[in-house]
Parts: structure tokens; sequence; C-alpha cells
């Protein structure tokens, strides 16, 4: 081969590599999928998200501060440390999804061929799982702005077409600023135990704890003959950031009576300065087939079944270390856990030590934030055989470095003796939803289908 030829016999290698070197730029076509599945559903019109992801312009608009928050791994939120455990739903980005949206805001945050951009996904306005089949409204309270935590308790009965089964019963606030935590359960009245029902007070400001045995009284739950409705507890719960939960048929669900109410035994909502309003309501989704392994919840550390080692009594200007350990007299299958702490929360972290030594690991947060309190539901149930020990870490930063510090200059935080947990308070609690073992639990998804 002459030298000419030798080059003519180049060339095609030669263009390759050129046009593999100068990368097109990325377009809105490759970013479109990643912003639709992490990001829309709570940046979407009534979702938590300030603004809406739901288009090109939305996303062009906002591009900075996307390229920003997803390089910091501010957004999306997901305080969990997903190289230590894997849950449903879970949020995070791997690197090149994080490459690809910055290539794209930095080569100039480009359409592409608008024709390739995909749809974005269908969602169902007022809910994060989809169309509810019932709306029940809880009655609009009105909160004063007199820089007062109130601890609120509501009665909202309602009504479905016959006895059924639910799935799921989904909080939903307008005020995401100042609802602090919801606790609701249900009540099952039979037809002639409603004689009291649709009697006020619907809403009673507790400023000191009630059992449930005074709210029953206070709220005039009781029917005139004395009796009382059937009481599932804990059907509903709110944090914030969290997303309710659906578990496949079958698991969890429970009985709904045709004649039924709330009973919010707590609805907590944090001071303000300036008087405001909040009108939530809950989406209920029926289940057309009863129960056939109804979930057990537990707690560690507050109000738990286990105590904090030493007594959770944060001193000031320190970063404390407490823990909290439970061993299981039966074998369990863990479906979803919350870990729970408060505003100086620094660390989190759970995990189980089989009798033969071997580590389950369950969650690890290494950087608590307030705002983002998930119920983490495993990918398949999570066997823990009896004889296991669960071991709870929970860290405190009470210094003054700690920007979430409610006091400055800084000042004892404990867990407060009775009464009601002030924001400014602490907790330390691990809340498990399980199920007693049963043989193959292990390989049972939990992704609804
Ligand atoms: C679980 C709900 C949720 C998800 C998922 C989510 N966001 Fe957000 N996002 C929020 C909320 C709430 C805020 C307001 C946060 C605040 O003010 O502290 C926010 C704020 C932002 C901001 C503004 C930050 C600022 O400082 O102004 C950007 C940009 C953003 N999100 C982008 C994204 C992107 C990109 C994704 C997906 C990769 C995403 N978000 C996923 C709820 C979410």
């Amino acid at each position: 081969m002459n030298k000419c030829n030798f080059y003519i016999f180049l060339l095609p290698f030669l263009c390759l590599l050129v046009v593999g070197c100068s990368k097109a730029p990325v377009t809105f076509v490759e970013v479109a999928p990643i912003i639709y599945k992490n990001c829309s559903n709570c940046h979407r019109p009534n979702q938590s998200g300030p603004f809406s992801l739901l288009s090109y312009s939305d996303c062009r608009n906002k591009a900075a501060t996307i390229k920003y928050t997803v390089e910091t791994r501010f957004m999306p939120p997901w305080p969990a440390d997903y190289t230590y455990q894997h849950y449903i739903g879970e949020k995070y980005l791997t690197v090149a999804e994080i490459n690809r949206i910055c290539n794209w805001v930095d080569d100039g945050a480009l359409m592409g061929d608008s024709d390739k951009i995909p749809a974005p996904p269908h969602f169902y306005a007022h809910s994060m799982l989809g169309k509810p089949d019932l709306v029940v409204k809880a009655t609009p309270f009105f909160i004063k702005g007199d820089k007062h935590e109130r601890f609120i308790m509501m009665k909202i009965p309602f009504e479905n077409v016959a006895d059924t089964f639910i799935r799921a019963i989904e909080f939903v606030t307008n005020n995401k600023k100042l609802v602090h935590h919801v606790n609701g359960h249900l009540l099952n009245y039979l037809p002639h135990q409603t004689t009291n029902l649709y009697k006020p007070p619907f809403v009673i400001d507790r400023d000191t704890a009630y059992e449930i045995a005074e709210s029953f009284h206070n709220l005039n739950l009781t029917a005139n003959d004395g009796s009382e409705p059937a009481f599932i507890g804990s059907v509903t719960n709110y944090l914030p950031g969290m997303e309710t939960l659906i578990f496949p048929d079958g698991i969890g669900t429970y009985k709904v009576n045709k004649h039924a109410a709330l009973l919010l035994r707590d609805i907590h909502y944090g001071a303000t300065t300036v008087d405001t309003w909040d009108s939530s309501y809950f989406n209920i989704f029926y289940a057309d087939k009863p129960p056939k392994r109804p979930t057990i919840e537990r707690q560690l550390g507050t109000l738990g079944i286990s105590q904090i080692t030493p007594p959770l009594v944060v001193r000031p200007n320190k970063i404390d270390t407490f823990r909290t350990q439970a061993t299981l007299p039966v074998d369990i299958s863990l479906l979803t856990i919350n870990p729970h702490m408060h505003l100086i929360g620094k660390s989190f972290w759970a995990y189980a030590v089989k009798p033969n030594g071997d580590t389950i690991p369950i969650i690890r947060i290494p950087k608590w934030d307030f705002r983002w309190q998930y119920f983490y539901t495993f990918k398949t149930m999570l066997k823990i055989p009896k004889g296991a020990t669960i071991y709870v870490v929970g860290v405190y930063d009470n210094t003054a470095n700690n920007p979430n510090n409610p006091f400055y200059p800084p000042r004892e935080i404990r867990e407060p003796v009775g009464g009601n947990m002030k924001t400014t308070d602490e907790m330390f609690q691990l809340i498990m939803t399980y199920l007693p073992y049963q043989k193959g639990d292990e390989n049972i998804s939990l992704q609804n289908p």
C-alpha cells in the first residue's frame, strides 16, 4: 500500500473518531425521562414542590437551580443511605443521571427534537396515589397567629355505601408548613350506635394529652345506650415529607362499616405569627377483599416497647448519642419502618444482629432532615428471626453550629415526661410495621402492581 492509499484507507476511521469525540449537546429529550420519574410527582400543582416540572419550559426556566440541587443531592429528597438498604420508591439519581442533567444545563438547556420528548406522566391532582374512592373532609381549622403550637382532636364522621374494606387513607393538607403530624384512628359504628355521631363537638383544642377513653367522652363518640364503636388504631398517619403507603392486596387492609368516623386524636400544628386556615382532607382507597394478613405496628424508643439509654436529655453545646434495642421473641417479616426525631437530630442508624452474629441492615440516615420523614417500605419483606436484636442509634447535635437548633444560645432539649411533644422537644423512635413471619415471605414483593 503506498502512502496515499494508506491515508485513504485510514479516512473512515478518522471520521469515526472525530464524530465520536465532538459529542452532540445533551437535549431535553434525554433529560425529560429522569425529571418525570424523579421530580414531577412533587413538582406539580397541589403538591409539595414550590413549582411544576412538567414540561420543557418549566425545566428550562429553572435549569440553573435544577443543576445546583441535583449536584448537591438536595433534590430529590432522600435522606436514607441508598448504599445501605433499598426501599420501594426510593428517590435518588445515579451519577450518570446527575451528569446528564448537568451537561444538559451546561450545553444551553436545549429542547432537542420536540417529537421525541416523552409525554409527562398523568397524575391525579389531589393525591400522590391516584384517584381515591372517597374523599372525607376534615373540619376547616382556624390557626391563630399567636406563636402557640396546637394539639387538636377531631371527630370526622363519614358514610360508605356499604360495609367494606380499606387499603389506605391518605391525609392531604393545604398547610404543609404548619401541619407537623397527624395520627388518626378508625371507628366502626353499628346502625344503632350512631345516635351521637353527628352531634358536636367535632373539634377540641386539647392543651393536655387525652387518653383515648377520655376522647370518647369529650367528642361524644359513644352511643346513647353507652355502647362504643369498634376501634382500629393508627389507620392514617402524617409526618413532613411523608407519602401514604398502599400494600399489595390482602396485606394490612381493614374493615370499615357503612357508618364510620375518623378520630384524629392528634393533629399537631406548629406555631405561627400569622392567622391562617388548614383545610385538610382524607383520600380513602377501598379494597375488595378482607385482609388476609393484618399488620402490627410497634415502636422502639419514645413511647415504645424499649427504653432509651441514657434517657433522652440532650445537653446544650454537646453532640450526644442515644441507643435503644429490642430482642425479638418470634420471627417477623418487616414491611415498613419510620425513623423519627425532631429538629436537632443529626444521624439515625438501625440494624439487627441475628443469633448467629450476622447483621441485617435496616436503615442508615447519615444526615437527618426533619423535613423528610418517610415511611420506608422494603422491596420484599425483610425477615428478622427470633432471638435477633434490633439496635437503634441516634445522634443529636445541640450546638450553635446546627442551623436547625431552635434555641440560641443552645439549651437543654429533652423528651417531655407525659403531655404533648412540641416540635422543639426531642423524640427518638423507630416505628415498625410487620407481620408474623410465614415461610417464603422474603420472596414477596411489596411493590404494588
Ligand atoms: C418528595 C417531593 C419532591 C421531590 C421528589 C423533588 N422535589 Fe424538588 N422540592 C420539593 C420541595 C418541598 C421543595 C422546597 C424545599 C424547600 O423550600 O426547602 C423543592 C425545591 C426544589 C428546588 C428549589 C430549590 C431552591 O433552593 O430554590 C428545585 C430546583 C427542585 N426542587 C428541583 C427538583 C428536582 C430536579 C427533582 C428531581 C430530580 C426534585 N426537585 C424532586 C419537593 C420535591
